[in-house]
């Protein structure tokens, strides 16, 4: 197998784009991908900060190197959610990576932070760790970015996790939640930051190979929660119609792309938002649902 691009000993197939790389062109068609989508998603410019928000497996570990070789100005994000060693390994990956190339990174810790983790959380509210831990995610991935002056927050997600996203989405029609699946979410209030996937052109097996191949030391490790999910279901299923169709995801989730653009232009205005009576970061209640997570958790203890 040789590289379509210069002949060279190819190392990776590429069949949803029927090509071919050898390790140098390889790097240039990820590094490219990540660029493109950048640029003509507009997501950030090179004036801005970028929030990265690094959960310590490979597709953020690879979009902070990335981000970081390409010159932009990166802040190092990561929330410790407690969930027993799974996290301890984590939050090591991450410092161990920032400390090897000097990058700056802040760390929120649920434990120091409230005295309990994910897990115990979930179980004290009687919630699915996954919803709760939606919650804790989000509100604090927008609030430590904007508490450190960054207008972006960059998060690893890939075409896999957009595709079986959006598969799940139709499967239960949720309309709400396919306006929303953007890989830019514009701020729609001064206190929110601006949400993107520069990944999104990427598949998680490129990926991967990319992080081998720089030597990237990441968790390899699932969360324990996770296992059974709905979205390793929608993955696996669409691993599979990829394998018999290459090219199956990337249409799904791009021709969706495109239709998206004129449901935008029709779509319903965002819903008010105000300031938590409790922390004041935006919220559609008049408490936002991170501060009922935490207010619960506090009348359990
Ligand atoms: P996941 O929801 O685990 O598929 O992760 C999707 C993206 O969310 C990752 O690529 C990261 O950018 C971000 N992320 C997930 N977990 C964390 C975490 N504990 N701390 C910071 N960012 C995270
Ligand atoms: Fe959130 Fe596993 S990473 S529950
Ligand atoms: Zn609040």
């Amino acid at each position: 197998m040789r590289c379509r691009k210069c002949s060279a000993k190819a190392i990776i197939r590429l069949p949803r784009h029927n090509t071919a790389f050898c390790p140098a062109c390889f790097s240039e068609y990820v590094t490219d991908q990540i660029e493109r989508a950048i640029k003509s998603d507009r997501m950030f410019g090179r004036d801005e900060g970028v929030a990265v928000a690094v959960s310590g497996g490979k597709d953020s570990l690879v979009l902070w190197e990335i981000l970081s070789r390409l010159g932009y100005r990166t802040l190092g994000l990561h929330i410790d959610l407690g969930i027993g060693e799974y996290s301890e390994r984590s939050r090591k990956k991450v410092e161990a990576f920032a400390a090897g190339r000097g990058l700056p990174f802040v760390v929120h810790s649920l434990r120091e932070e409230h005295g309990a983790g994910l897990s115990e959380i979930a179980e004290g509210l009687r919630r699915p760790p996954c919803s709760a831990c939606g919650v804790v995610k989000r509100y604090n991935m927008n609030a430590i970015a904007f508490q450190h002056g960054m207008p972006v927050v960059a998060t690893g997600h890939n075409l896999d996790d957009e595709a079986a996203r959006l598969l799940g989405n139709v499967l239960h029609w949720q309309e709400d939640y396919l306006d929303k699946q953007s890989p830019v979410l514009p701020n729609s209030h001064p206190k929110l930051v601006r949400k993107v996937k520069p990944l999104y052109r990427l598949a998680e097996r490129e990926i991967a190979a990319w992080a081998v191949l720089q030597k990237i030391d990441y968790i390899v490790d699932e969360c324990p929660n996770s296992q059974g999910s709905k979205m390793l279901l929608y993955k696996d299923a669409l691993n599979r119609l990829e394998a018999a169709s290459p090219g199956t995801k990337h249409q799904f989730y791009f021709q969706f792309l495109d239709r998206q653009k004129t449901r935008a232009q029709a779509a319903p205005a965002e819903p008010d938002l105000r300031e938590c009576a409790s922390c004041g970061q935006p919220s559609t209640a008049e408490v936002c649902g991170y501060c009922k997570l935490v207010g619960t958790l506090k009348v359990l203890q």
